[in-house]
């Protein structure tokens, strides 16, 4: 936990090695590393500046609450010096008082799945109700090699199999309480429940009805079986939950097999490519995801869905949000009292979106329908640092086609393409939000996806943050301003671009940003899912982390390293913000872990909770 000497690449260095590449990389690089001089105090910058007085070298702020650790390749979870955590669930923990205990043979059934905890859980958030805590949280997909380990394909080989890995998708519900042993799930509480890709949800916003989403099993296109993928997760002030679906893609195939051609719309979101699916073989057991059968059935995927942690109001997917692969969903009211809802599609060279709601939030009002209705647009970065949103309805679609191919509508009005953009944060303490772009190897390559100032390297292996100031303060303005506060890179190897910007350097190195979240004290927590090889350009990185992003000075430090071949996604507080939930997801990916439970026992995805040794708030 020492902090070796910090290495840093000199400006000139940088600016020598830059001008060998575009006119581009020339550019951003003098403007990252000359920034608090030459150019400070002018408009043109669009990299995170520094303070005056800060340098690179600066270990870091005064209140600090933790000392950074060290990256490290084992197979634990690594916290600072005062700080500790317990497992309090994984995957295949029951849920209710008559489930059956996971079993390390059988690695359970169809059954026993449906009574307990999903695989590779993502988003989450706790709600208060009555004084006690529900826990909602995002199963968003299986690992077939660990889930099937039993089965010498490592595939689904039966039916049950099929229908245990449906069954481990969508979200998990329960109550939790705090004991002299830790955090643990109550399991005869009310609230406990699983939501599956067979649960019942209806239509809401402009796709309800319409023609595109009509299937055998709902000729009126009103409602929903199911909801699967799902990744972030976002949060109203009306108390429900927003689970996000990301890669429905991989879910559908064509009985045709091969000969199954896409249209433009199939090839686009990326459905049932050769006529195949990802490997969970759902069209064995279940006909609607045989797209040559129900060729609508992935329309009704790839919304944002809306649930009541209570389980008193029936599930509603949102379909003003638009369809595409969703990542999280940062809701925050504008000070006219309009709801933005902020989204990023992870996917290479698409788009970051934001919703703002027809009507008006009012504290304690009883409007709660505030995202079925409103307008959905699309962001288009300049490269002098400003950026304006543009709305969909330019693309002269009809109101259902406009959401339910968000993608193509986007293209069309040509916002600009994205690195990924994976989860956005919104900033409690300032008028701005972040964003991750977590890689993208296409960029500087595909005409379609050239550089920008908003994404300006080649092949982004290592991911970037970008952020931006709504004009007038006002989330719902359509113009803004940005500036990237950080380039990863592994500064231990490269003196350009790949380094990173200023704020990267050799204690702090990483790649693959993905989840972000402030605390309620304004820190930027970022989660990695990057390159865990630690050789060649990610050497000196370990395992994926979760690290803590100063806004005001664009510092950056590392709090924790997961286990091996994880990634960390998934974050929230209890109530008395005294204990953080984190998420492990798929430790083990490459057969490579044991961990949480060591020994020769199968890795399991898990949700830990961190409390500071004193007692006292994390966050
Ligand atoms: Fe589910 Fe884009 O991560
Ligand atoms: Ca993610
Ligand atoms: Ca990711
Ligand atoms: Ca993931």
């Amino acid at each position: 936990m020492s902090r070796k000497k910090t290495t840093e690449h000199s400006p000139s260095q940088a600016v020598t090695k830059a001008s060998q590449e575009t006119d581009l990389d020339l550019v951003i690089s003098r403007r990252a590393f000359l920034k608090d001089t030459a150019i400070f105090g002018t408009s043109a910058f669009v990299i995170a500046t520094k303070s005056f007085g800060q340098t690179d070298l600066d270990s870091g702020r005064s209140d600090l609450p933790f000392i950074p650790v060290a990256t490290n390749t084992e197979d634990t979870v690594t916290l600072p010096e005062g700080y500790s955590y317990g497992v309090l669930t994984r995957w295949g923990d029951p849920i209710y008082p008559n489930a059956p205990e996971f079993d390390s043979e059988s690695l359970g059934s169809a059954f026993s799945q449906k009574l307990s905890v999903g695989d590779n859980n993502d988003g989450m958030d706790t709600f208060s109700v009555n004084d006690r805590v529900i826990l909602v949280f995002n199963n968003e997909f299986t690992n077939r090699e660990i889930i099937f380990a039993n089965r010498t394909t490592r595939l689904p080989e039966t039916d049950d199999d099929v229908n245990k890995g449906k069954f481990a998708h969508g979200l998990t519900i329960v109550e939790i309480r705090e004991t002299n042993d830790g955090w643990e799930i109550v399991k005869d509480s009310e609230f406990n429940r699983r939501i599956t890709p067979d649960t019942e949800f209806s239509v809401v916003g402009p796709a309800n009805g319409s023609d595109l989403i009509k299937t055998n099993q709902d000729p009126l296109g009103q409602e929903i079986l199911g909801t699967f993928n799902n990744c972030g997760n976002g949060k109203t002030p009306w108390g429900t939950y927003l689970a996000c679906e990301e890669n429905i893609n991989g879910y559908f195939s064509s009985s045709l097999g091969e000969k199954f051609n896409q249209n433009v719309y199939e090839k686009r979101y990326g459905i049932a490519n050769k006529g195949e699916d990802w490997g969970y073989k759902w069209a064995q057991t279940d006909p609607r995801f045989d797209v040559s059968n129900e060729p609508n059935e992935p329309n009704r995927h790839g919304w944002i869905v809306e649930i009541d942690p209570t389980g008193k109001k029936k599930p509603k997917k949102l379909t003003a949000l638009g369809r595409f692969k969703h990542e999280n969903a940062e809701l925050v009211i504008a000070p006219s009292g309009h709801v933005v809802v902020y989204m990023g599609d992870d996917e290479r060279g698409e788009f970051l979106y934001k919703f703002v709601s027809k009507n008006k939030y009012e504290a304690g009002g009883t409007n709660t329908d505030l995202l079925h209705e409103g307008e959905l647009y699309a962001a288009k970065f300049h490269d002098d640092g400003s950026g304006e949103w543009i709305s969909l309805k330019n693309a002269n679609f009809s109101r259902d086609e406009m959401v339910v191919y968000a993608r193509i509508a986007a293209s069309k009005i040509g916002a600009t393409t994205m690195d990924r953009p994976e989860w956005v944060a919104v900033n409690p303490n300032k008028p701005e939000a972040y964003v991750s772009l977590t890689n993208n190897k296409y960029r500087g390559e595909k005409i379609s996806q050239p550089l920008n100032m908003a994404n300006p390297r080649k092949k982004n292996r290592y991911g970037h943050i970008l952020r931006w100031t709504p004009e007038n303060k006002d989330h719902a303005a359509r113009t803004f301003s940005w500036d990237i506060f950080v380039l990863a890179g592994n500064p231990s190897k490269f003196t350009d671009l790949n380094g990173g910007s200023w704020n990267m350097n050799t204690d702090n190195m990483f790649n693959g940003p993905d989840g972000l979240k402030f605390d309620s004290k304004g820190n930027l927590w970022i989660q990695t899912d990057g390159d865990y090889s630690n050789e060649n350009d990610f050497s000196g990185m370990g395992n994926n982390q979760m690290l803590m992003g100063d806004p005001r000075t664009a510092k950056i430090y590392r709090f924790m390293v997961g286990p091996k071949e994880c990634e960390i996604t998934g974050l929230t507080w209890s109530p008395d913000k005294k204990t953080m939930f984190v998420g492990i997801q798929h430790p083990g990916q490459k057969g490579g872990s044991n961990w949480p439970d060591g020994g020769s026992n199968i890795p399991r995805s898990a949700i830990i909770a961190i409390k500071r040794n004193d007692g006292s708030a994390i966050g």
